[in-house]
């Protein structure tokens, strides 16, 4: 299975720039998020799911701008991700890695994923694992994908009698939950994409790589999708309900 998503994002890597506005809009929120917090001089960073690299850059910078210059370890179950990421920027370690079943020595100040965990299969046990990774007071933080998404894609097909293959991703309480206990906060925002062709929305999720769908799903037939298609209208929307989870490790 996960073989699976590292091969549907591994060959997505050369498109992925072009068509993952929201991703990249995530990713500067959560950078902005994580640089806000007390963190100290020098972070050591476990980036899970980097793949060209949103997160990893919007974090450098936004930790730049407050003068702390971080260490990066960067991964991706993708080999194609990491390549790319690595290509973009060469200055932090790189590792191909299922963040599931992370095989690295702890101790980083900063473990964080930027919509990696909306492929977890794990969700609870990969964020307990990923928090054992982290140093005494550090930070564990997500951005994730909320139940709420793509409700345009999911209501137009309930609409015509069929079933959406979108995943079912967590509600807020779920994602809450889903961490350790102890000290959390969680924000959610809605991001809006927006397409001039109804053919383009399901095109970019393509583009990116973002295709796995529910198990047992059967594909539409090309007249099924003709008509989602015209339902969506000549300029469909598609909203991404963010969620973004900020753990801190207790001190001692
Ligand atoms: C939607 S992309 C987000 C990439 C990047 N974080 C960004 O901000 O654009 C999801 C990434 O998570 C990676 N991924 C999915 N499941 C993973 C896992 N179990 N371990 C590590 N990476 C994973 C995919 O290969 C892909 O590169």
């Amino acid at each position: 299975m996960s073989h699976s998503i590292a091969h549907r994002f591994g060959r997505a890597a050369a498109s992925y720039d072009a068509h993952s506005a929201p991703q990249r809009h995530a990713a500067q929120r959560l950078a902005d998020l994580i640089a806000a917090e007390s963190l100290p001089a020098h972070p050591r960073v476990l980036e899970i799911g980097c793949g060209t690299g949103h997160l990893t850059v919007a974090l450098a910078e936004a930790l730049l701008r407050r003068a702390a210059s971080a260490e990066f370890f960067c991964s991706d179950i993708a080999p194609a991700m990491v390549a790319a990421c690595r290509a973009r920027l060469p200055q932090p370690h790189y590792l191909v890695m299922d963040g599931e079943r992370p095989a690295v020595r702890g101790g980083f100040d900063i473990v964080c994923a930027n919509l990696a965990a909306q492929w977890f299969h794990d969700l609870p046990g990969t964020l307990a694992r990923l928090s054992e990774l982290l140093a005494p007071g550090g930070l564990l933080a997500i951005s994730t994908l909320g139940a709420e998404s793509f409700g345009e894609w999911k209501s137009v097909h309930a609409a015509l009698g069929l079933r959406a293959g979108t995943l079912p991703f967590v509600t807020t309480t779920a994602l809450r939950n889903a961490f350790p206990g102890g000290e959390l906060v969680i924000d959610e925002e809605v991001f809006v994409d927006r397409a001039d062709a109804a053919l383009e929305l399901p095109r970019r999720l393509r583009a990116i790589g973002a295709t796995r769908p529910v198990p047992g799903h059967r594909p539409l037939t090309a007249g099924q999708l003709r008509r989602v298609l015209r339902a969506l209208g000549p300029a469909p929307t598609l909203s991404y309900q963010l969620l973004y989870g900020r753990f801190r490790k207790a001190t001692a």
